[in-house]
């Protein structure tokens, strides 16, 4: 052993690398993707700008952009035997599930072997996550898929490809896609959070790109993580369901032996508020204003804040909202179901797991390989079976 070991579990106060992506500040509720704000980001910019600048480090020039977005759109075709394969699900399985498995087998179909390959496939990421996102969708409601729109933007063809019927004319609405777009954004990086930390440890075994955001995708799915969203909801719906009662699930929050948690709250780098949680807020309100929506969990999920955050036990220990609080009120908004919401996240999330298994590789970083303190047995003596 070279020098100490530090006993930390979950890494709660370990730097496992250098980075120059993202910059978060837990105390200030700071969040930059390569020095600009995400507030200004989720305003101006357009997911592809910030899928660009977390990849390639710059924001685009406008021909930058335009070639990144035409090459997506070049590789948004894919392999109908992935289709095949996705159709031997059962309709009940889950969205992450199918993703996790679809993007792990890519690497059956498309070459990681030759130089430039980590290039074509970053752009077949892009390109072809959220199409085989909607194939689960369709199949749960018994439509057939709908083969991508290559010739609007990228949220547009996404929408496109979830809400089109079979044969029919489908325009996006502006509101809709808009809103898209800056949940995407917001949801693009998060530094070392749980899931980037698998792609980067899968990739530092020089795993190929698919295998390596596989496993960021299974990582994401957990209740803990970007599970939350959807657990949130189905949180808030039970509230609703108990008569909207909060201060009942406020009290069961706090109560250790209840096993509930207030799903949404808490985070292990925002000690003061989560930056996305605030702007994703305000979205909601002028996502439902927009398109006419009236929510009844949006009050609720408000008063359950406001409850909280009056709350001793909720302020001695930080817990504020964070991003997968009022997402899934702004996705319930556009049309998408509720089991769809992490795969929401996963597509945001793609750009920056693909720019820091770049950055993990292009720095040649060791294969990650963690210790631990041994608490187990001493050295001791086989026993043959007929003595035990
Ligand atoms: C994401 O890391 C990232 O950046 C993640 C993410 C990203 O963009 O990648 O931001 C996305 O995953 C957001 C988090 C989504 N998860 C949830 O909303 C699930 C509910 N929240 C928690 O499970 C929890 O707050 C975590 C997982 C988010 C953080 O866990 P930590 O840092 O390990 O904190 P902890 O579990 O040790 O909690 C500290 C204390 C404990 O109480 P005590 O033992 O000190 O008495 O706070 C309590 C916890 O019981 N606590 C909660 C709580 N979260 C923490 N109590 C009630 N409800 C909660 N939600």
């Amino acid at each position: 052993l070279t020098g100490y070991i530090t006993f930390d579990p979950g890494f709660k106060n370990t730097g496992v690398t250098k980075s120059s992506i993202t910059y978060l500040d837990g105390e200030e509720g700071i969040l930059r993707y390569r020095g600009y704000s995400i507030e200004e980001l989720a305003d101006k910019a357009s997911f592809l700008e910030v899928a660009y600048l977390l990849i390639h480090e710059e924001l685009p020039t406008q021909a930058q952009l335009d070639a990144f977005s035409a090459d997506i759109q070049s590789y948004t075709q894919v392999n109908q035997d992935l289709l095949k394969i996705s159709e031997g699900f059962p309709v009940s399985s889950h969205p992450m599930c199918t993703i996790a498995a679809l993007v792990g087998a890519m690497s059956a179909f498309y070459s990681t072997d030759e130089a430039g390959d980590d290039e074509k496939s970053v752009l077949r990421l892009l390109a072809q996550l959220p199409v085989m996102a909607t194939w689960s969708y369709k199949k749960s409601i018994g439509e057939g898929i709908i083969q991508p729109d290559t010739t609007v933007d990228y949220c547009s063809t996404f929408l496109q490809m979830m809400f089109a019927k079979p044969g029919e004319k489908y325009t996006a609405d502006a509101v809709v896609s808009k809103a898209l777009n800056k949940l995407l954004i917001l949801h693009a990086d998060h530094e070392q959070n749980c899931s980037t930390s698998t792609v980067r440890l899968v990739g530092s075994s020089h795993a190929n790109l698919f295998a390596s955001i596989s496993a960021g995708i299974n990582a994401l799915w957990g209740p803990l993580h970007g599970g939350a969203n959807q657990e949130v909801i189905e949180m808030l719906e039970a509230i609703k369901a108990d008569g909207g009662d909060t201060d009942k699930y406020i009290a069961m929050a706090k109560d250790k032996n209840s096993g509930f948690r207030l799903m949404g709250f808490g985070h292990r780098v925002y000690k003061n508020f989560d930056p996305r949680a605030k702007i994703i807020k305000k979205a909601a309100d002028d996502v439902l204003k927009a398109l006419g929506v009236n929510d009844p969990v949006l009050a609720i999920a408000a008063r359950l804040e406001a409850a909280a955050l009056s709350d001793e036990y909720f302020v001695a220990r930080k817990l504020y909202p964070n991003v997968d609080f009022y997402s899934g009120i702004i996705y319930r908004a556009l049309g998408i179901p509720t089991n769809m919401f992490t795969v929401m996240f996963a597509i945001g999330r793609l750009p920056g797991w693909i720019a820091q298994w770049k950055e993990m590789r292009v720095n040649k970083e060791p294969i990650g390989r963690p210790r631990q303190i041994y608490t187990g047995a001493t050295s001791r003596a086989f026993v043959e079976i007929a003595q035990r």
